[in-house]
């Protein structure tokens, strides 16, 4: 039977990110669930998160999350690794009436490889802000999940703002492969075969990625999008005709709320391919 619930229109969901990062993880929101009110919140006036204390992000993480409940928003993706690090067990006490969905490293993928390659051709790293790859949890996820320590860890210095930016300068595009080569030419000897994207900003650019380091690349925002589905209850297919055309989007830099239209999530990956 077709299911007319309406709940799931009228679902209110908030993203928060030290920036744009969380964009790769909305783009696969408006896929999955297209009919939701998403709320974001940028926070760019702190950005970047990586070098920052847990402590500190946990603060920002609070008052994110509070401005997002006042929106009415139930369920908060915190989509970003940093904060999902710092911050995620605190949140959840700190609103016990709220969902939050959290995002980290996609460390499973190394047992999905496809069986039967070399170990040259199963060769792994994760990449990650210096703050996720030095915290607890990180440390933790990696023990279990990666017991044998078959995955390479690198924190990335500069990465994640090289890409925010990117997307608010987008003529300095000659400036910014170079960057983005420089940032990355320290890896290009170890001949990767698999980058796992432990920052939801390095989606944004994994083609580019990619095509520098000859590899692929693995994130899990389609995972992140399906646990938001099923935390929603739902069946989001029906929907597919009432998709909106905008979403809410907040910048700590300039304080107000205001309506962005859905393209603008492309900015200036358009040519890089989100
Ligand atoms: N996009 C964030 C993450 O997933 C944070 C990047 C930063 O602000 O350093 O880790």
């Amino acid at each position: 039977m077709i299911n007319t619930d309406k709940k799931i229109n009228e679902k209110k969901i908030g993203l928060f990110d030290s920036g744009i990062g969380g964009y790769s993880v909305l783009a696969e929101l408006f896929k999955t669930l297209p009919s939701a009110h998403y709320f974001y919140v940028s926070d760019d006036a702190f950005a970047p998160y990586g070098p920052k204390s847990d402590d500190f992000i946990t603060e920002r993480s609070f008052i994110i999350a509070q401005a997002l409940k006042e929106q009415n928003v139930e369920l908060i993706v915190v989509a970003c690794n940093t904060a999902t690090a710092a911050s995620i067990d605190r949140l959840r006490v700190k609103f016990p009436d709220m969902t939050f969905v959290g995002v980290e490293p996609y460390l499973n993928a190394y047992y999905k490889i496809p069986v039967g390659l070399t170990p040259a051709q199963k060769k792994m790293m994760v990449l990650t802000t210096e703050s996720t790859g030095k915290s607890e949890r990180f440390k933790r996820l990696k023990e279990r999940l990666d017991p044998d320590s078959q995955i390479d860890h690198y924190g990335l210095v500069n990465l994640a703002k090289l890409i925010e930016d990117f997307y608010y300068s987008p003529n300095d595009r000659e400036q910014f492969y170079k960057s983005l080569e420089e940032e990355l030419a320290f890896l290009k000897p170890h001949r990767y075969s698999f980058a796992i994207l432990g920052c939801t900003h390095y989606p944004l650019i994994r083609k580019k990625i990619e095509k520098i380091l000859n590899l692929k690349t693995i994130s899990p925002d389609a995972h992140i999008a399906q646990r938001v589905l099923a935390l929603s209850g739902g069946d989001e297919a029906i929907n597919q005709n009432l998709i909106p055309d905008f979403y809410n989007f907040f910048s700590t830099k300039n304080n107000i709320w205001i309506k962005k239209y859905r393209a603008s999530l492309l900015g200036p990956f358009k040519e890089i391919k989100l």
